[in-house]
């Protein structure tokens, strides 16, 4: 598809580079300029051409950006504009300064070694708290209107350079998977690991199988594997519903049993033995961090994630590995809601920190 850096949309934001391309659309980044040289950088997600022509596809997503865009929350991407402009559709989000979670976990695998369980379960706390958010949510009657996600996957977890964690995309899995139907089965790669297992029995997506979702990429994040892998679609999804997963702890033993345990209740067959509510997980994972102690998460995580960035970026073969930084955490402050911006000086506590597998330094 043509690459549309340089132009400008709807007069006010104009695109700089691509960021990323997603199942259905290209991410880009842009900026909207105000008076007086302010200037904001956004993202903008531009519908692929051959999806535009689908009515309905269109007026779901619409519809869906638009319940979106009333969700605010600190982790949450926040949608800011909808545009249509020469037959093309572009929604206009809050920019991320940072990676996707997919892209995280990869940099620890590509480079043989594992995401440090605090930082995981930190990814994990930030997760929840934008999706209990919009579980919470409240009409405009004051009636609950609950917004599932459906599609609590790595690559619509957005991790900052700063220790944001933010999830992207609500609702519009909904469309996505209605454009999926309209046109070829399959033309969405990539996404069918993550479904539940009542889903794929035909059961709707729910509170718990966005919980469940959560426990899949926390999972995945900690042990570098896929949860229900397979050379097929046809035996990701038998997988799936057999859902017969191995407990974190036999993939990392240095993870503390608690985690092993929250995430067994998480990723339960059962939706009914699962968390009842984003709010409870994440208190569950909230305990668990107390243990990572002298340690403050958002700041660990932004180095972290920085670092994962400069090492995907990096030409291969150059041999150059980034120095491991030292990273102060205090995991006793947990239990705040992430992003937790403030940062509390105390002695470094590494044993958090400690990657297993961890290359020698050179
Ligand atoms: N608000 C944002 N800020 C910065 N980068 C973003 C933002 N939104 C998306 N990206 C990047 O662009 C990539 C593509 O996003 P996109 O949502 O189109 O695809 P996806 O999440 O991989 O799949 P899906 O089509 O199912 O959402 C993301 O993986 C992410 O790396
Ligand atoms: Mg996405």
């Amino acid at each position: 598809m043509a690459d549309l850096s340089g132009q400008t949309i709807d007069g006010k934001y104009q695109l700089t580079e691509i960021a990323g391309e997603g199942g259905m659309a290209t991410v880009y980044k842009g900026f909207v300029r105000g008076a007086a040289g302010f200037q904001r950088a956004v993202a903008v997600k531009h519908i692929r051409p051959e999806y535009r022509a689908l009515k309905n596809y269109i007026d779901m997503f619409i519809e869906e950006a638009r319940v979106g865009s009333e969700l605010a929350h600190p982790n949450i991407v926040q949608v800011h504009d909808f545009c249509s402009e020469n037959g093309s559709y572009y929604l206009v989000m809050e920019w991320v300064d940072g990676i996707d979670l997919g892209a995280f976990a990869k940099a620890y695998v590509d480079s043989g070694r594992q995401v440090p369980w605090a930082l995981a379960v930190a990814v994990g706390i930030g997760t929840l708290r934008g999706l209990g958010a919009a579980h919470d949510r409240v009409g405009p009657n004051g009636q609950p209107a609950p917004i599932i996600h459906r599609d609590v996957s790595p690559h619509n977890v957005l991790l900052g350079i700063n220790g944001v964690v933010k999830l992207s995309d609500f609702g519009l899995a909904r469309a996505r998977d209605r454009a999926a139907s309209l046109t070829a089965p399959g033309t969405v790669k990539g996404k069918l690991s993550y479904l539940a297992p009542e889903v794929t029995f035909g059961k709707a997506n729910t509170v718990q199988s966005d919980l469940f979702g959560v426990g899949n990429i926390l999972w995945e994040t900690l042990s570098g594997e896929r949860i229900f892998d397979g050379k097929t679609d046809v035996e990701i999804f038998k997988k799936i519903r057999l859902c017969n997963i191995a407990p974190i702890i036999e993939k990392r033993p240095d993870v503390p049993p608690g985690l092993s345990a929250v995430l067994e209740t998480a990723l339960a067959a059962d939706p009914g033995n699962r968390y009842a509510t984003a709010e409870e997980f994440a208190h569950a994972l909230g305990q668990i961090m107390k243990q990572a102690v002298g340690i403050n998460a958002a700041t660990a995580l932004g180095a972290a994630v920085a670092d994962a960035r400069q090492r995907l970026t990096e030409k291969p073969g150059d041999g150059q590995l980034t120095q491991d930084k030292s990273i102060e955490i205090d995991f006793s402050r947990a239990d705040e809601p992430i992003p937790l911006t403030q940062v509390k000086r105390s002695p470094v506590d590494s044993n958090m920190m400690t990657e297993p597998n961890i290359r020698p330094k050179k």
